[in-house]
C-alpha cells in the first residue's frame, strides 16, 4: 500500500521536471549503508545526468558529532569514492566537500538570526539527543540552519532525501520564505522555496534487528561490504520462528523487505509466491538476498577497488566540484550581502 507521497514526488517511474535544481548532502560519518543508498544515494545517482545537480559531503555537519581529524578526512574521501564507484559522473554534475564552500557558514549565520531558539528546540534530531540524556552542543541545535544554507546557497529547488529529513526541508522552506519576505521585494526574491523529493516506498529500510537501519543502532549493512562479512550479517537478520514448511507472510518479514528493494518485478513475484506457499525458509530467502546484493553492487565494487588506488583522482573530482560550487555560492552571497546590508569594502566602490 503506498503511504503518503510528497507533493512533488511523481509516481514511479516519473522523473522531476528538467528545470529543477537538485541539491543534496550526505554525512561523512562512517561507511554508508543500504539505508543511505535507498533513501538518498540511489536517487542522487539517478538524477545527476538528467538534471543540474549539486551534491556535497557535509563535513561541517559531521563536526557536531565527530572530533577525530583523521576519521573526518578519511570518511569524507570515502563518500566521494562511494559516489564515483556507484556511477557518479563528475562531467555531468558537481560533487564536493561542504568545507570547500566556507560561504555556507556565513549564510547559516545570517539565517541563525532569522530563526527562533524555540523553533530549533523542536528539531527531531535535537530532541532525540536531549531525550537520550546527552548535552547537545550548539552546532547540533543549529544543524538545520546550516542545512538550509547548504540548499539555498546553490538555488536548490528539489532535495532528494530520506524520509527522516522531512522536517529539515520544511525548516529550509520557512527560512527561504522568511529571508525573501524580510529582505526582498515581493517580485524579486533571492531564494526559490525548495521541495523535498522523498520516495515513500523506501521510507524505512530495516536493519539487522528489524529497527530502522542506522549507524547509531549498529544494525547496518554497508554498501560495500562483501564476502564473509556480508554473509554473516545477512544470515544474522532477525526473523520470526515460523517453521520452514509453513506458509509465511512476506509483508511481515525484514528479509523480504530488503529483497524487495533489490529485486526486479519478476523475482519479487517469484519470492512472494514461495513465501506464501510454504516450504521456503528464511535461510533460502537470505541466500537469495545475498545473491541480489552481490549482483546489484558487483560493478560498483570493482570500480571502487580501482578508484581506491587513485586517491589523487578522487581529490581532483572534489577540487573541481568545489571550485564550481563556490563560484555559484559566491554569486548568491553577493546578492545576500547586498540585501542584508553587509558592507564588503574590498568589493564596494568607495
Ligand atoms: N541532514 C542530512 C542527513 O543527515 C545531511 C544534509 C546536510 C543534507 N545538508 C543537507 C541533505 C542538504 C540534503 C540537503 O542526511
Amino acid at each position: 500500500m503506498p503511504s503518503e507521497r510528497t507533493r512533488s514526488n511523481p509516481p514511479a517511474p516519473g522523473l522531476p521536471a528538467s528545470s529543477e535544481v537538485i541539491v543534496s548532502g550526505i554525512q561523512p560519518s562512517g561507511a554508508l549503508h543500504f539505508g543511505n543508498y535507498f533513501g538518498a544515494l540511489r536517487q542522487h545517482i539517478q538524477l545527476h545526468k538528467t538534471h543540474e545537480a549539486w551534491y556535497f559531503i557535509v563535513n561541517y555537519h559531521t563536526l557536531t558529532t565527530l572530533r577525530d581529524r583523521d576519521k573526518l578526512r578519511r570518511y569524507t574521501l570515502d563518500v566521494a569514492l562511494d559516489y564515483l564507484a556507484l556511477g557518479f559522473d563528475p562531467e555531468a554534475a558537481c560533487l564536493f566537500a561542504q568545507s570547500d564552500v566556507p560561504e555556507v557558514t556565513e549564510l547559516a549565520w545570517i539565517f541563525n538570526n532569522l530563526t527562533t531558539v524555540s523553533q530549533l528546540e523542536k528539531g527531531v534530531a535535537y530532541k532525540d539527543k536531549v531525550a537520550q540524556g546527552l548535552a547537545p552542543n550548539a552546532g547540533l541545535l543549529t544543524y538545520p540552519v546550516l542545512q538550509a544554507a547548504d540548499i539555498l546557497i546553490y538555488g536548490g529547488t528539489l532535495v532528494p532525501v530520506g524520509a527522516d529529513q522531512k522536517q529539515h526541508i520544511e525548516m529550509t522552506r520557512v527560512l527561504a520564505e522568511r529571508f525573501n519576505r524580510t529582505y526582498c521585494l515581493e517580485d524579486d526574491p533571492v531564494f526559490p522555496v525548495p521541495e523535498p523529493w522523498i520516495l515513500s516506498d523506501v521510507a524505512v529500510v530495516p536493519g539487522l534487528d528489524g529497527r530502522k537501519m542506522s549507524k547509531s543502532y549498529d544494525n547496518a549493512i554497508g554498501i560495500f561490504e562483501e564476502g564473509k562479512a556480508l554473509r554473516k550479517k545477512v544470515m544474522g537478520i532477525v526473523t520470526d520462528s515460523t517453521p520452514l514448511e509453513a506458509p509465511k507472510d512476506p509483508e511481515r518479514d525484514h528479509v523480504f523487505t530488503l529483497i524487495r528493494l533489490f529485486a526486479d518485478e519478476e523475482t519479487r513475484t517469484r519470492i512472494t509466491e514461495a513465501y506464501r506457499a510454504g516450504g521456503y525458509g528464511y535461510g533460502h530467502a537470505k541466500k537469495e538476498l545475498l545473491r541480489l546484493v552481490d549482483e546489484h553492487f558487483a560493478e560498483a565494487r570493482l570500480r571502487r577497488k580501482d578508484l581506491a588506488r587513485r586517491p589523487d583522482d578522487v581529490l581532483d573530482v572534489l577540487r573541481e566540484g568545489g571550485r564550481k560550487a563556490r563560484e555559484r555560492a559566491c554569486e548568491y552571497m553577493e546578492r545576500v550581502r547586498e540585501r542584508v546590508g553587509l558592507i564588503t569594502t574590498y568589493r564596494d566602490a568607495p
